[in-house]
C-alpha cells in the first residue's frame, strides 16, 4: 500500500472503531501528524486516563502504554511495535524495591514514570519529568526516600530541591549521552542560542551546566512552551531528535539545532505507519496487566496526578 493509502486507512479504522492515537514526541514525524493527542510522560498519562475512546492505541515505549493500561483498565489499550523497551525501565525490578523498602520502613519510593507496572505497584509516589520537582516538594526535605530508576534526574532534583535522596544506579542509554562537554562546545558554535535541557540528560546535575546563563532545564513539552514563548531565535536541544518536529512545525521563524545527530531512541522508532494500520486493524498488541498488580500500581500514578 502506498504511504497517503496506509494513512487513509489509519484515519477510517480510527473512527469505524471509535479510537483515539496517542504519540510520544520522540515518534517519527508521519506517527505525530496522525496522532490525536502529541505530549510527554505526563500528557500522554493524563490524556490515557481521561479518554473516551474503546481503544488507546500508544505511539510510544511499553511502559507508557502499561501506564495508560493501568490508568483505563476498561479500555483496549494498543502498542503498534512489540519489543520497545526503555534502558530505565530494564534497569529495576519489583524485588530491587522490596528489598529496600525492607531495610527502610520509615523511607518512601518515588519512582519515575519509566519503570514497569510491577516496579510501579511497589512504589510509593509516581513522578514525571514535568511534575518531579512538585512530587519531592511535597513528600518533603525531611522525608527519607528512594529515588528510582533515573540517577540523572534524580542528582538534578537533589540539586533544585535540596533533598537527600537516595538514588538507582540506572540511566536513560539516550539521555545519558549528552554530556557537558557536548552541551559546551555546541554552545561555543551557537553563543546567542539558548541551551533546552532534559534532566535525563547526564550534564543535569553538573553545576557549570546548571549555573550557566543559557541553560533552562524541562521535560519535553516544557522545551516546547520555551522554544514557543521565547523572543530568542536559535535553541539548542538536548533531548531526543523527535522533538525537533513539532518544534519546527510551530516556529517555522527559528531555528533549532540538536545537541547532537545520535540523539535517537531506537525503541520509540519502531512504531511505523504501517504497524499503526496494523494495530487498529487486527487490534494488536494488547497490553494486558495482571489486575492486582495494576490495582496497587494505580495508586502510585494518581497520586502523582492529584499532585500535579
Ligand atoms: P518526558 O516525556 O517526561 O519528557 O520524558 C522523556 C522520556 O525519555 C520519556 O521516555
Ligand atoms: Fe527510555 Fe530514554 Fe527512550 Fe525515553 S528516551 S524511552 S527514557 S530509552
Amino acid at each position: 500500500m502506498e504511504k497517503q493509502d496506509i494513512i487513509e486507512q489509519i484515519k477510517s479504522l480510527k473512527t469505524q472503531k471509535n479510537a483515539v492515537i496517542l504519540a510520544h514526541y520522540y515518534t517519527d514525524p508521519d506517527i505525530q501528524d496522525l496522532a490525536d493527542y502529541i505530549g510527554d510522560s505526563l500528557g500522554l498519562a493524563r490524556q490515557a486516563a481521561e479518554t473516551t475512546a474503546d481503544i488507546i492505541v500508544f505511539c510510544g515505549v511499553h511502559f507508557m502504554a502499561e501506564t495508560a493500561a493501568i490508568t483505563s483498565p476498561e479500555k483496549k489499550v494498543l502498542i503498534p511495535a512489540q519489543a520497545c523497551g526503555c534502558s530505565l525501565a530494564e534497569s529495576i525490578t519489583a524485588a530491587d524495591i522490596r528489598k529496600w523498602k525492607d531495610a527502610n520502613p520509615d523511607g518512601l519510593v518515588v519512582s519515575y514514570v519509566n519503570t514497569t507496572a510491577e516496579v510501579k505497584a511497589e512504589t510509593d509516589y509516581c513522578c514525571t519529568s514535568s511534575n518531579a520537582i512538585k512530587v519531592i516538594e511535597h513528600l518533603g526535605k525531611d522525608q527519607k526516600i528512594f529515588f528510582t530508576p533515573d540517577k540523572n534526574l534524580g542528582a538534578y532534583l537533589n540539586k533544585e530541591t535540596g533533598s537527600n535522596m537516595e538514588l538507582w544506579d540506572g540511566d536513560c542509554c539516550v539521555h545519558e549521552f549528552i554530556s557537558s562537554k557536548l552541551v559546551l562546545d555546541m554552545h561555543q558554535q551557537y553563543p546567542e542560542a539558548d541551551i533546552l535541557i532534559h534532566p535525563e540528560s547526564s550534564c543535569s546535575s553538573d553545576d557549570a551546566i546548571l549555573n550557566h546563563p543559557s541553560t533552562f532545564f524541562y521535560a519535553t513539552s516544557g522545551i516546547i512552551k520555551h522554544a514557543k514563548e521565547s523572543n530568542k531565535k536559535q535553541f539548542i536541544i538536548a533531548t531526543e531528535k523527535g522533538t525537533l518536529h513539532q518544534l519546527q512545525k510551530e516556529n517555522p521563524d527559528k531555528e533549532f539545532i540538536l545537541v547532537d545527530p545520535k540523539v535517537i531512541c531506537s525503541s520509540m522508532k519502531k512504531v511505523t505507519l504501517k504497524g499503526l494500520y496494523e494495530a487498529l486493524l487486527y487490534e494488536q498488541y494488547r497490553v494486558v496487566i495482571d489486575p492486582e498488580i495494576s490495582k496497587k500500581a494505580r495508586l502510585s500514578i494518581s497520586r502523582m496526578l492529584e499532585i500535579g
